[in-house]
């Protein structure tokens, strides 16, 4: 016997458990489905993002930040150790599982709340049925009017060197690493590399990135990612730009990383564990979308327009599985756009003012568009800077590191972009992203009170900048 539903979620991380919550207070009957199982082999939702991505990396980064502080840090306060911090892994990687499950629970609870049918197991379409799909999970099958598919994507390993999560690890093997390494090398220098990267050097690795391109975070603010590499070189990561790798062998003792470096030379880079982490791919295996002409496109996605619209009458597609970042926030937003879109609503998502963020420290974050890419649009700015080195409250912190920086359209001002590196950026540029999605100029910040002495100053300042009138530079 079917069950019938108003909407099947395939998927349970950010795009399809925030799906499937939006169309439920929406007052549509509502299954998702999710495979993904906890240590206890019972069900763990929130996906990627919640068991092997965003909150386990971010617990990891905190705990190891304290550690760092103790050992660098804490002198400068006049905080004495007796003798330096020790950490206890295996305590840490216990903490971050606690706080992942307090995450899988919370989104069960949700569920619940929201009288969300969840289904433990595997979704896979099974065929047309009158007036909707069927997808099969386990032994049974639901009918769904609309189906939104949020598979979310997996690591992509190097040709030749699969991951075993011992040696060669992935995000997930990364993030579960029993002690300290003494040697880690990292393959691709992107978000996860230099996340990663930095919590096992606070820990006392010694780290190597080796990244493909001869440019440091292609796709940051070049001024920010030049900040960027001169802080993490000045800590310790070891960053070799315009590689090849030519191989990657393991033996008992480790792992030996054959390349060529930026010169051409013949290199070998040996390390205890290595980490890949260069692109994800998306999941689509085993989701049978053959029995109903789900259309991928060119690079195995889901195929979808602009709105999330697959090539089938009522079937959208979300979230990593899609084009576009593969971010949790953008997942979610999709999510709702499309709960929305199947009550008859105006679901929308604004790509041009989906924030990104790294979280190493000092950390980075943007909005809009690069210098690089206003240059080669043609398009006339305005920039404006403004360092944490003026700013007060990053002084009384201990971290000046980096500065915020505003590009504003040269005849109406309005903003364009904004970069930040530094302390605490991951929330002030929440700031940056209301203004571009209220379309407003760099005056209008510049005029806007912010409370001192904060952080939130700089942003301020360098919007001023912009109009070349800075007070505390
Ligand atoms: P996913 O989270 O991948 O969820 C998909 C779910 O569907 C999974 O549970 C999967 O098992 C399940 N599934 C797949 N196929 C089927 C099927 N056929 N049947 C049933 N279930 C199925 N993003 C940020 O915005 N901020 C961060 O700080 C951040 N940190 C990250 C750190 C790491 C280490 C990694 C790897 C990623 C990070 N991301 C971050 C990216 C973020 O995790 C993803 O963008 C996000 O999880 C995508 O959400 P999703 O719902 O599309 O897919
Ligand atoms: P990424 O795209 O950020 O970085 C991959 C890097 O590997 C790139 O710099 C690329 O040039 C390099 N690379 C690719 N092939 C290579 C090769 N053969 N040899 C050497 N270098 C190579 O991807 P990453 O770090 O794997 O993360 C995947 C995605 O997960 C990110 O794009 C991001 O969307 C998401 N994520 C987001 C986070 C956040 O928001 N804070 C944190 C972690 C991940």
């Amino acid at each position: 016997m079917s069950k019938n539903f108003d909407v099947v979620v395939i998927g349970g991380g950010p795009g399809g458990y925030i799906a499937a919550i939006r169309a439920a207070q929406l007052g549509m009957s509502v299954a998702c489905i999710d495979d993904w199982k906890g240590a206890d082999g019972g069900p763990a939702l929130g996906g990627t993002c919640t068991n092997i991505g965003c909150i386990p990396s971010k617990a990891l980064l905190q705990s190891s930040e304290y550690f760092e502080h103790a050992n660098r840090h804490f002198a400068e306060h006049g905080i004495v150790l007796e003798k330096s911090a020790s950490i206890d892994v295996a305590k840490m990687i216990g903490r971050k599982s606690k706080v992942v499950k307090q995450n899988n629970d919370g989104i069960a609870f949700l569920f619940k709340k929201n009288k969300v049918s969840f289904f433990h197991g595997r979704g896979a379409f099974a065929g047309k049925a009158d007036g909707g799909y069927e997808v099969r999970v386990g032994d049974e099958v639901l009918t769904g009017r609309h189906v939104i598919v949020a598979t979310g994507s997996t690591a992509r390993a190097l040709p030749g060197a699969p991951f075993d999560e011992e040696k060669i690890l992935s995000n997930d093997g990364a993030l579960s690493i029993g002690a300290v390494p003494k040697r880690l090398g990292v393959i691709g220098a992107g978000v996860i590399g230099l996340e990663m990267g930095s919590v096992w050097r606070r820990l006392g690795a010694e780290v190597t990135l080796l990244e493909a391109l001869p440019e440091f975070l292609a796709a940051a603010d070049q001024q920010i990612a030049k900040e960027a590499i001169k802080a993490f070189t000045k800590q310790g990561l070891k960053i070799e730009l315009g590689v090849r790798i030519d191989g990657v062998k393991t033996d008992k003792k480790g792992v030996a990383v054959s390349y060529t470096d930026a010169r051409g030379e013949q290199q070998t880079l040996a390390c205890d564990r290595l980490i890949v982490s260069i692109g994800r791919l998306p999941n689509t295996a085993g989701l049978n979308g053959e029995a109903v002409g789900l259309q991928l496109d060119e690079r195995g996605f889901v195929a979808v327009d602009d709105a999330c619209r697959t090539n089938l009458p009522n079937v959208w597609a979300v979230g990593d599985v899609v084009r576009g970042p593969m971010l949790a926030h953008k997942a979610e937003e999709e999510g709702v756009a499309v709960a929305e879109r199947i009550a008859g609503q105006h679901g929308h998502v604004d790509f041009n003012t989906i924030p990104w963020v790294i979280y190493t420290s000092p950390e980075i974050a943007w909005v809009g568009q690069t210098e690089q890419q206003l240059k080669s649009a043609g398009r006339a700015y305005k920039a404006g800077t403004f360092p944490f080195a003026a700013n007060g409250r990053a002084r009384a912190l201990g971290d000046t590191t980096g500065l915020v920086k505003f590009l504003a359209d040269a005849a109406t001002d309005e903003i364009l972009g904004v970069h930040m590196i530094g302390p605490m950026v991951s929330e002030l540029i929440a700031e940056a992203v209301v203004a571009m999605a209220f379309r407003a100029s760099s005056e209008d910040i510049a005029r806007i009170c912010h409370a001192h002495p904060s952080l939130s100053e700089a942003t301020k300042e360098a919007a001023l900048a912009v109009d070349k009138r800075t007070l505390n530079l």
